[in-house]
């Protein structure tokens, strides 16, 4: 009496369930370690491929199926590791190639499989292609590679169009030609020293395709692939006035209106630098590369920040990538309503091209969702946050992380998570300036505060010199206050603690099969509401995923048996106002 049996009408089916034997990648769980702040075995307060190493039984433990490592290659570091001087090589900072061949080695023992980061965009201005195009002559094949260009007006003193760096600033940068005189430019859509290649140069692709070989030669199981929607311009590198919308939501404007809801998207001017119809031929080379390889299936993730969904998608053709980050997902307000347009979407648009949807909430690039969600969320996503802006509440903050975590987790597909998500880190909100390296700081001169306050090391122990990152006392980053608290060794073993619950939702998910089950919206779903089933593959068990974003506490059908919930429920088992649970019914 009373089980909900029977709550869903074919209308409300959101997502079918995938094939109990579907391919790693349909419902992996990947964790993204960003290696200059996850472990540093040698005490320079930089983490190092060693420290990964040493670490790796933690992530079994945590039970995720593979992990995403931001860039080691030799870089020089102006863009944290995403400016590439050599793309076969580890940066000594990090370590050696035979330091990753360990660390791929010990992931795979451990039965993680191991995603690298490639950078197909641009290279560092210290590649050796980029410094031999600047000793090279204009027209020549060195300078082929790039996109170098003569400036406009009567002495070639104007940028050849209006594009600005995503970083802010212009995003073009003139060079100085071999007998002293202001020359050519050459485009940057991010750093002056990230300068972007020309793919429409065949020695581009096959340089590419072989780097792809190196990397799978060496074992690893795929590739996430950096502003895959950026590669090629469009013809002509016509001007552009409209809103750039890389990463930044705001657009180097913190007042900005809120960007565009779902759908609306479509009527904007496209971009010329974003999202070209060249970029598909790419990666349906890669595809076939990989799929050519002997072993076992790699995958091509795409960081695209394309809008609409449908859009998207299509990076995620048959033929083409495997996964593309969910970053509507990521983006979405903490409301219903939102929430159910884009779960809506994100299935409808996936599901037509049979591709999993890849939930993600935090990353390297955008405030931590631990300080996100406690945030006015009437507001647009803000780029980083300094001492003198508005706080986030951090309270409310970790209370709708967890839930939304729990979220993201009890729906079917692939879901990434970001190091120290898992201890419910925040926001490093009070850096002071002068620790700040991302370049997006400089550049806009401290009117964006950018990224670094994500990317601050992680605290494993609270009583140990830089809480236990490394051996040392320095972090590249100073670690907040807070974070002691939140050290791993706090919350191991502790009934409540963000990182238990990371832990036991992750083991369900994985018996359960939620990542391959199917979803449809349950009656108690509403304008305060999020409320799916997602039922097993073989549909023996039903999950029913609740989170209440309302005032009032939320009961659950009668039956319903709680096994996952973000915090206490009410005396009589309702689910309070930003809680999440997981029960069966
Ligand atoms: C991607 C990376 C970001 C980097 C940019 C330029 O968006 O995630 O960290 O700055 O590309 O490579």
């Amino acid at each position: 009496m009373g089980r909900v049996t029977q709550t869903t009408t074919d209308a409300a089916v959101l997502h079918p369930a995938s094939p109990v034997d579907a391919p790693w990648w349909h419902d992996a769980v990947i964790y993204q370690i960003y290696p200059r702040s996850w472990a540093d075995s040698d005490g320079d307060g930089v983490g190092d491929l060693p420290g990964i190493t040493a670490r790796l039984p933690y992530l079994r433990e945590l039970g995720v199926d593979a992990i995403w490592l931001s860039p080691f290659y030799v870089s020089p570091m102006h863009d944290a590791g995403y400016d590439v001087a050599d793309y076969r090589n580890i940066d000594p900072v990090f370590g050696s190639l035979g330091d990753a061949d360990t660390l791929i080695a010990t992931a795979h023992d451990l039965g993680i499989k191991v995603i690298v980061d490639l950078v197909p965009n641009h290279s560092s201005s210290e590649h050796e292609w980029f410094r031999a195009a600047l000793a090279a002559a204009p027209g020549s094949p060195e300078r082929g590679r790039y996109m170098f260009r003569e400036g406009k007006g009567e002495d070639g003193s104007e940028p050849p169009n209006n594009w600005p760096s995503v970083f802010g600033g212009a995003g073009w940068t003139r060079v100085v030609e071999a007998d002293g005189t202001p020359g050519q430019w050459y485009l940057h859509l991010f750093d002056t020293t990230q300068p972007d290649y020309d793919w429409t140069n065949p020695e581009v692709g096959d340089e590419f395709v072989s780097i792809l070989s190196f990397w799978c030669d060496r074992g690893v199981d795929g590739f996430r692939v950096d502003v895959a929607n950026a590669l090629v311009k469009e013809e002509g590198l016509p001007d552009f006035d409209g809103p750039l919308q890389a990463f930044d939501a705001t657009d180097h404007n913190p007042e900005a209106a809120l960007p565009p809801a779902h759908g609306e998207e479509a009527d904007q001017p496209r971009a010329p630098m974003w999202d070209q119809e060249g970029v598909h031929e790419i990666y349906r080379r890669w595809r076939a590369t990989l799929e050519a390889m002997p072993g076992p299936e790699r995958i091509l993730c795409a960081e695209a920040w394309v809008k609409p969904g449908s859009r998207l998608a299509r990076y995620v053709r048959e033929d083409e990538m495997h996964q593309a980050f969910n970053f509507d997902f990521l983006d979405t307000h903490w409301d219903a309503t939102q929430l159910h347009d884009v779960i809506e979407a994100s299935y409808r648009d996936n599901d037509a091209v049979g591709a999993p949807t890849t939930w993600v909430l935090s990353n390297h690039d955008v405030v931590r969702h631990a300080s996100r969600l406690g945030l006015d969320q009437s507001l647009p996503r803000p780029n980083g946050i300094a001492a003198d802006q508005p706080q986030p509440d951090a309270e409310l903050g970790l209370r709708r992380a967890r839930a939304a975590t729990m979220l993201m987790l009890g729906l079917p597909g692939s879901a990434y998570i970001y190091q120290g998500e898992e201890l419910g880190l925040p926001e490093s909100t009070d850096m002071p300036d002068e620790f700040r390296q991302d370049p997006t700081f400089a550049r806009t001169r401290g009117k964006e505060t950018g990224r670094d306050g994500c990317r601050v090391p992680m605290p494993w122990v609270r009583d140990a010199p830089s809480l236990g990152f490394g051996p040392g006392d320095g972090t590249w980053l100073p670690q907040p206050e807070s974070y002691g608290r939140l050290a791993v060794d706090q919350q191991e073993g502790v009934a409540g603690s963000t990182l238990e619950l990371y832990r036991s939702m992750l083991a369900a998910r994985r018996v359960d099969r939620l990542g391959l089950g199917s979803a449809s919206w349950h009656e108690l779903s509403d304008d305060d509401v999020v409320a799916f089933v997602n039922a097993s593959p073989d549909g023996s068990r039903r999950t029913l995923v609740l989170v209440n974003l309302g005032t009032e506490a939320v009961e659950l059908p009668e039956g319903a048996t709680v096994t996952h919930q973000s915090e206490e429920l009410t005396g009589d088992g309702r689910v309070p106002t930003d809680v999440a649970v997981w029960a069966r019914i």
